[in-house]
């Protein structure tokens, strides 16, 4: 399969659409941990860390879809960003978002010092900060663009001139907008990593992550930390995530309608104070969001304007499920302040503008006029 092909036949045929040995519609779930070395030589497959068609088929696809040269596929996208970070060492500087991922935010700011490498947060939005803040040790700047769960922007191909002039390496978590929306390895981005778990899964019924880029040297480098580090994506969730794959345009333009219905909604309503969506006129970045990328993704955050009506909330709404994650068929509400940035100290967060009055939606596939019922009748005095 080649890149010539647009990116919706790509989501359904990926690298590899059919079984090679029995044209079966679907690639086999190979659980073999080894390979039987004929005469005693290994074949294209010696043992399953090092490789196995099952995850090959997700590698490829995400190559594929992002226009790099190889793919990996780790057993969770934490999994993905350490790996993809470990082309650091002992000695390196890093440059990340003050308002990164709790998630990332917990493995740069405590293991990665651990390590003998040192995060600075900075606001990426800010060429200049971005720039000031690089010092001879500098070797990466690592990005989320939206970021997450404020939406604000980051200029990616701004950056990228920054850090190809600096020697700097970037790395780019392209989770919320999927290659879909968003190819930043096209815009000069050198690592594209996803959590996988997300809207490639798309069914909250898997942990993964992906890596991927048009590099051939760092490629190179991940693949050997791949195999030497081992954190390898199983076959059977190598197939979950193909198969999520496959409807991922379905799914994420469904979801990217109703957002940005209830992202309009929302902002009319009285209880609400605030909304945070780059679908939405005059939000702040939103001519360079669609200068790098094609929708506004699925997901967006609002702010009510008393912290009492929280707890009311979160107890009166019926159909998203309540949770620490997004991307999922079914819609999800996250309370930041407590969940996905939980790690983040509070004093941080006020300083960040995450407030706890602050609720994400990731929005499904439901029709949106029952979520909109759902949540107006949830947010009524
Ligand atoms: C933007 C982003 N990156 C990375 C991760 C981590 O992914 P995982 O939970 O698959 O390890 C998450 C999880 O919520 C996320 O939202």
């Amino acid at each position: 399969m080649t890149r010539t092909l647009r990116t919706a036949t790509l989501l359904v045929h990926q690298g590899r659409d059919r079984d090679p040995a029995t044209g079966a519609a679907v690639v086999p779930i190979y659980p073999a941990s080894t390979y039987h070395h004929t005469a005693g030589k290994p074949g294209e497959y010696d043992y399953a860390r090092s490789g196995n068609p099952s995850r090959d088929q997700v590698e490829e696809a995400i190559a594929l879809l992002e226009g790099g040269v190889r793919g990996f596929a780790y057993p969770s996208g934490m999994a993905a960003i350490g790996s993809a970070l470990a082309l650091l060492k002992s000695g390196d500087h890093l440059i990340a978002p003050d308002d990164l991922y709790g998630g990332s935010y917990r493995y740069l700011s405590t293991v990665l010092p651990q390590q003998g490498i040192e995060a600075s947060f900075v606001d990426v939005t800010d060429l200049e900060a971005v720039a000031a803040a690089i010092r001879p040790r500098t070797r990466a700047i690592f990005l989320e663009t939206p970021s997450n769960p404020l939406f604000k922007i980051t200029d990616l191909r701004g950056i990228a001139a920054l850090a190809r002039e600096r020697g700097l390496l970037t790395l780019l978590d392209n989770t919320f907008m999927t290659p879909l929306l968003q190819r930043p390895l096209d815009l000069g981005i050198d690592i594209a990593i996803h959590s996988a778990t997300k809207f490639l899964g798309g069914h909250s019924d898997l942990l993964a992550g992906l890596a991927t880029t048009a590099d051939p040297e760092i490629a190179r480098r991940l693949k050997f930390f791949h195999n030497a580090f081992g954190a390898v994506l199983s076959p059977f969730d190598s197939f979950l995530l193909s198969r999520g794959i496959k409807t991922l345009k379905l799914r994420l333009e469904a979801g990217q309608q109703g957002a940005q219905i209830l992202a309009e909604r929302l902002q009319a309503h009285p209880a609400v104070a605030r909304v945070y969506y780059p679908g939405l006129e005059g939000f702040a970045g939103r001519d360079l969001h669609f200068s790098q990328a094609a929708g506004a993704g699925a997901v967006l955050s609002f702010e009510l304007k008393e912290r009492k009506g929280i707890v009311p909330l979160l107890e009166r709404v019926q159909l998203p499920i309540i949770a620490p994650s997004l991307g999922g068929v079914e819609t999800i509400l996250t309370h930041c302040w407590s969940m996905s940035h939980a790690a983040i100290p509070a004093s941080v967060k006020e300083q960040l503008g995450i407030r706890e009055t602050l609720v994400r939606i990731s929005t499904g596939i439901e029709d949106p006029e029952d979520l909109w019922d759902d949540l107006e009748a949830a947010l009524a005095p």
